[in-house]
């Protein structure tokens, strides 16, 4: 604790004793300490905290418990704990000054916090998915300060899915001067975009609480991607309480923003009195054109452009929602090699660096403020609080997200229970007081007048529902806010197909409930006549892309490729999720493309095949199948080629065309050995793939993402084990136990195999077994230097380790 500590406190020493020069943003994750105990009183400055844990936010303390049966999460909330905790921080500040106002930043706490600092309450905040911020001046003294916190997570379930609870997000204490810019009140536009030219507008307010006039002069400054300042201007103004400042400014040849190229500029604001520098404040956004023409569809800088989306849930599996950001980075990288150019923040503002992520990676953001309104979803959700705080939230939600050139579309609210057209209106009109740049939409909310974008949910995977709403209403684009639903286990294949009925019973377990739905699902042909591979639990589900909810993922791409005015979609969902399993005992309920730990499933390689063009082929399934010897398997080839030929140990079983179903496959006999696909284009080989069959498992082959990390207590690495023959070839069915040692420079944050039906503690056990061939460690610097040394052992296979270094500060 104390090296932090301290540097805090000389950081901000320091600073107060030199001349003001703009202000300072610095992080206080580090060192807070935190009690799970219901029963305290924790917010007084001399509190004895001694004993309690010490910890770094961002922190989860739901995912640190145990899946309990008995857990009123639920099934909505992944079965784990909630509770009341508190969380307790010392700031030093050596010398305060008259000429400063210190702020605090939370980006995010689950749910109902209170902040008090030295003993005075600062203020209740139940929303937990979007940030706030209390000033601390009046409060402050010189030396020690201490903020409390309480978090009030003891109402569950307070959500449809997984929410975690605590500071789960980034905190920051800022610095600045009495006269400085209001960052949320900052609303950066681009009313002309073309290649030749673009007009900015800027606009922001300038705040005094010196309580005299002041006299100063405003510099707007930007700079283009590659460095360079490409515009300037300077404004003297007189400032009493607060004046507000726009500038319109012209860019010649300006680089656009587009997903392929996401090119960001910078604004950096400067405010002097005297010539004395005595603010600053610089933020990112982008120079982008987005035309939504009806009948025709969506247009990026004059290019057609389908949504080629996903929705996510905020939780990255074995970490909960503190979700360190090499994890989301990993994440996101794998969803734009996948193709993916789109996403949405199911259901509610996710963490501010997600956004910058977006930015500078190249994702279209449907941002979404809300799952319900007024009449909660959940026992304890925020539909509790909507009537008092939901004007004051989507005002901090559209400010902060506004100037992000990510964000394309608002989103405010999903599958709205009974809502009215005046509710609707009421929302919109809200929204728009504080941007009209982004059209809006909401999940489902199609029944509404008074959106731009119709969002049809599941209910827009039924036959025809989306061409018949066009007839009614052609001059309204659709997205498909959450299309398609299909569900997959890594690794877990059925050949003949399953549809998602009420209960979730297979339609052979329950086929009355099928016969309902038949007529109005796109149906897909069964891959055999008899299962090929029987005495799977119905809880997992096929990789072929064959077990439905309503649709298949290749009808739907079909069918947004076919109709102009729909202008794509975001399947659900992306990642598996924590909550919403169907029962105990699961976690979750695989509508995931890609599972817990961020292994891809085979959907993952079909909508590459379908989203991307860079050269890939995929054979499915794996081609370990002892026992099946002669039986007919059916594999299948995705590739975005147009012809593929497959080869069972050397010999051709054919060359075939793409098909309409998007998907190339072949009936093949099972016998041991290699199955190598080569895809064509255009009559040359594309890409090429080799599977092989797996003999006996052996031992494990860890492989790491990074090859060192920085020694900050805020890196990551993830460690996949991967559970090899003797020869190195992935054993797919491997389930074998392991045992997991970290030392030296790191810890373990997580522990996932991605298996919905595995009720281990992600955090703590450390004996557990992999599922299909994989499991995957998070490990986070502890902030000492050296080697961080990975062993893992087993009864049954031999012992592997790795070693990875860090980088000193
Ligand atoms: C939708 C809902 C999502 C998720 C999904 C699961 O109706 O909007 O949040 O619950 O169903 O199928």
């Amino acid at each position: 604790m104390k090296n932090i500590y301290l540097i805090i406190t000389l950081f901000i020493g320091i600073q107060s004793t030199l001349a003001f020069d703009g202000r300072v943003k610095k992080s206080i994750n580090l060192d807070w300490r935190f009690s799970l105990d219901a029963n305290v009183n924790a917010q007084d400055k001399n509190f004895d905290d001694s004993q309690w844990r010490q910890l770094n936010v961002p922190h989860d303390w739901s995912i640190e418990g145990e899946f309990l049966e008995s857990n009123a999460s639920g099934t909505s909330g992944a079965f784990l704990p909630g509770g009341i905790g508190w969380y307790r921080k010392e700031i030093n500040i050596d010398k305060l000054s008259k000429e400063e106002e210190y702020e605090i930043h939370f980006d995010g706490v689950y749910l109902n916090s209170d902040v008090w600092i030295n003993g005075h309450h600062l203020g209740f905040h139940p929303n937990g998915y979007i940030g706030f911020s209390y000033n601390l001046t009046e409060h402050l003294v010189e030396g020690k300060n201490v903020i409390a916190v309480k978090v009030d997570h003891s109402k569950l379930p307070s959500g449809r899915w997984y929410t975690g609870s605590g500071i789960y997000r980034n905190v920051w204490l800022e610095r600045h001067h009495k006269l400085h810019v209001l960052p949320n009140e900052l609303l950066i536009t681009t009313p002309e975009v073309s290649n030749e030219k673009a007009v900015v507008n800027v606009s922001t307010a300038i705040k005094n609480t010196w309580g005299k006039k002041k006299n100063i002069e405003v510099n707007f400054q930007i700079v283009d991607p590659k460095g360079k300042v490409v515009g300037n201007y300077d404004q003297k103004l007189k400032v009493v309480d607060q004046n507000e400042i726009q500038h319109q400014l012209e860019l010649e040849n300006p680089f656009l923003w587009s997903t392929d190229a996401p090119n960001i500029y910078y604004l950096n604001i400067a405010i002097k009195e005297n010539k004395q520098l005595i603010d600053t404040y610089s933020t990112h956004f982008g120079i982008r054109k987005l035309d939504w023409i009806p009948q025709k569809g969506l247009f990026l800088n004059d290019q057609p452009i389908l949504l080629k989306g996903l929705s996510n849930h905020q939780d990255a599996g074995p970490v909960g929602v503190a979700v360190p950001e090499q994890v989301l980075y990993r994440r996101l990288k794998m969803l734009k090699d996948m193709g993916c150019n789109a996403l949405r923040t199911a259901h509610h503002p996710f963490a501010p660096e997600f956004y910058t992520m977006c930015d500078t990676m190249g994702f279209m953001v449907m941002d979404e403020a809300f799952d319900g309104w007024w009449k909660n979803k959940a026992d304890y959700d925020y539909g509790i609080y909507f009537e008092k705080y939901w004007k004051k939230d989507l005002e901090n939600f559209v400010k902060r997200d506004r100037n992000h050139p990510s964000v394309v579309i608002w989103s405010i609210g999903n599958e709205v229970p009974k809502f009215t057209n005046d509710e609707q209106e009421s929302i919109v009109n809200e929204l728009k007081k504080h941007d009209t740049s982004r059209p809006v939409t909401q999940g489902r909310g199609y029944l509404g007048t008074h959106i731009d974008l119709a969002g049809f949910n599941g209910h827009g995977e039924l036959k025809n529902v989306i061409e018949n709403y066009h007839k009614k209403d052609p001059n309204k684009l659709i997205i498909g806010t959450e299309i398609t639903h299909t569900l997959q286990t890594r690794g877990v294949y059925r050949t003949k197909t399953w549809y998602r009925t009420k209960d979730n019973p297979a339609p052979w377990e329950k086929p009355e409930h099928f016969k309902r739905i038949e007529p109005r699902v796109y149906k897909i042909k069964d891959l055999s006549e008899e299962e090929v591979f029987t005495g799977i639990t119905s809880k997992y589900q096929s990789s072929y892309d064959n077990s439905i909810v309503r649709i298949g993922v290749r009808h739907e791409w079909n069918r947004v490729e076919a109709l102009d005015y729909y202008i794509g979609n975001f399947r659900w969902t992306g990642f598996d999720y924590l909550g919403e399993s169907f029962n105990w005992p699961a976690r979750t309920a695989n509508f995931g493309i890609i599972d817990l730990a961020g292994f891809p499933k085979d959907h993952y390689y079909l909508y590459q095949s379908l989203w991307s063009d860079v050269p890939m082929v995929h054979i499915l399934p794996h081609w370990s199948h002892k026992g099946k010897e002669g039986v007919k398997i059916p594999v299948v080839v995705y590739t975005n080629g147009d012809a593929a030929e497959l080869f069972l140990n050397g010999k051709s079983l054919g060359k075939k065309e793409m098909t309409s179903e998007r998907q190339i496959v072949w009936q093949v006999p099972y016998t041991k050995g290699k199955v190598e696909a080569i895809a064509y284009k255009e009559g040359k080989e594309w890409s090429k793939q080799i599977i092989q069959t797996a003999e006996e498992a052996y031992t494990m082959k860890l492989t790491s993402d990074r090859k060192r990390i920085n020694a900050d207590k805020k890196d990551v690495l993830h460690c996949e084990i991967n559970v090899v023959d003797a020869e190195g070839n992935i054993v797919p069915n491997a389930m074998d136990e392991v045992t997991i040692e970290v030392s030296g420079a790191g810890k373990i944050i997580g522990i996932e195999n991605g298996d919905i039906l595995d009720m281990s503690s992600s955090k703590y056990d450390l004996t557990r077994k992999v599922f299909n061939g994989k499991c995957l460690l998070i490990i986070q610097s502890n902030g000492k230097t050296g080697d961080i040394n990975i062993k893992v052992t087993s009864k049954t296979l031999k012992e592997a380790d790795l070693r990875i270094g860090t980088h000193a500060l």
